[in-house]
């Protein structure tokens, strides 16, 4: 499939049901050939829900004081590591806001503990935090690195994260991150008011000029302790506006398989909460190989609330049974990105 830039947008705006069927077969087949049909789980640590950061769709977001704060110590989180070891889990996602109460020595050596302790494959997902402690993690033992862009347009990208550096800075961010070695993650809220179908389609460029090795696609889900669900963002275009929706969700997962075969892309948490049902298989038959079952101790859980009602995937039977249940299994092993095995 030719990937300028009009053919994505006449996607993304497709509402006819067999065209799509074309769509999800596509992807389906090109996630296949190049991923194959092993279902990578990931044990998600979210350790801190500390942030010093207002981005306008978050409700983690630190001018959100309804919400209760925790960080976690070194020896729980490294507890919840040894746990997804347990569990046959190849890597742990470590993931917290932005928060400077986590310094890099002190996240160096949660790095290095978990090495030690498990061999597990590391994955974090701290935010920016500068080429120096990226330096100082890597050197650790940090394998990968999560960091969605958010949108690729640079205006919105401004509008929702008032005070922050813009979208060049997160660029420059995951650049580093490349250089230093990182597999690198990056990706896409769906939906976000103030965007266009451009927008989106210019996203799906963005991840193949990024090369990435993941891709993280969710739908922006509104939370009233936040001013994107207060409606408090001027929405002055007069373009028609980008569904959030689920439909519109999978259509941008199925394009990122065909712009990026060969990348990890996890079928998201966001995607299971609004379709706790059939979401997450829907996802893995669109284009997704990844899944990332929720390690956060159940006292923390709730109070790691980006948005409200978050789906969990948690370990269990039934999990593994879906995986099953859609002709898939359940992958052994890190799982890196065959992506980044190409390029070195
Ligand atoms: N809906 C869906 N996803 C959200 N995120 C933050 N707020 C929301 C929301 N309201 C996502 C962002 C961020 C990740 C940690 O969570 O994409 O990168
Ligand atoms: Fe903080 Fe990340 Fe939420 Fe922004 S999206 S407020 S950086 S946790």
């Amino acid at each position: 499939m030719e990937l300028d830039k009009n053919p994505i947008s006449a996607w993304l705006q497709e509402d006819d049901t067999d065209r799509l069927e074309t769509l999800w077969h596509a992807a389906d087949r090109v996630r296949r050939e190049n991923v194959g049909d092993a279902v990578h789980l990931r044990g998600l640590i979210e350790f801190s829900n500390h942030c010093q950061r207002n981005c306008f769709y978050c409700g983690l977001r630190s001018a959100n004081k309804k919400i209760r704060r925790y960080r976690m110590d070194l020896d729980e989180i490294v507890h919840c590591a040894c746990q997804a070891k347990d569990l046959g889990y190849g890597t742990v996602v470590l993931q917290s806001g932005e928060d400077p109460g986590c310094s890099d020595h002190w996240v160096a050596s949660l790095v290095r503990t978990i090495k030690e302790q498990t061999g597990l494959a590391v994955t974090l997902s701290l935010g920016e935090r500068g080429r120096d402690a990226f330096l100082l993690w890597r050197d650790a033992g940090a394998d990968r690195y999560l960091m969605r862009f958010e949108t690729s347009n640079a205006g919105l990208y401004a509008r929702l994260h008032p005070g922050a550096p813009g979208l060049e800075e997160r660029f420059r961010q995951l650049l580093w991150l490349r250089e230093l070695g990182y597999e690198v993650g990056s990706g896409v809220l769906v939906g976000l008011p103030g965007s266009t179908h451009m927008d989106l389609a210019n996203d799906i460029l963005m991840f193949a000029e990024l090369d990435l090795d993941m891709i993280g696609i969710g739908p922006w889900i509104k939370h009233e302790s936040t001013p994107l669900g207060r409606g408090e963002l001027q929405d002055n275009t007069d373009h028609k506006r980008v569904a959030a929706s689920e439909t519109m969700t999978y259509k941008m997962m199925a394009l990122a398989r065909l712009a990026c075969p060969r990348s990890n892309i996890p079928s998201t948490t966001a995607l299971a909460t609004i379709n706790a049902e059939n979401g997450c298989e829907h996802g893995l038959r669109r284009g997704a190989n990844v899944l990332m079952p929720n390690m956060t101790p159940a006292v923390h859980r709730a109070d790691y609330e980006i948005y409200p009602a978050k789906a969990c995937f948690l370990e269990s039977s039934e999990q593994r049974f879906r995986i099953e249940n859609i002709g898939r299994y359940v992958g052994t092993g890190r799982g890196d990105s065959p992506n980044r095995d190409a390029r070195i």
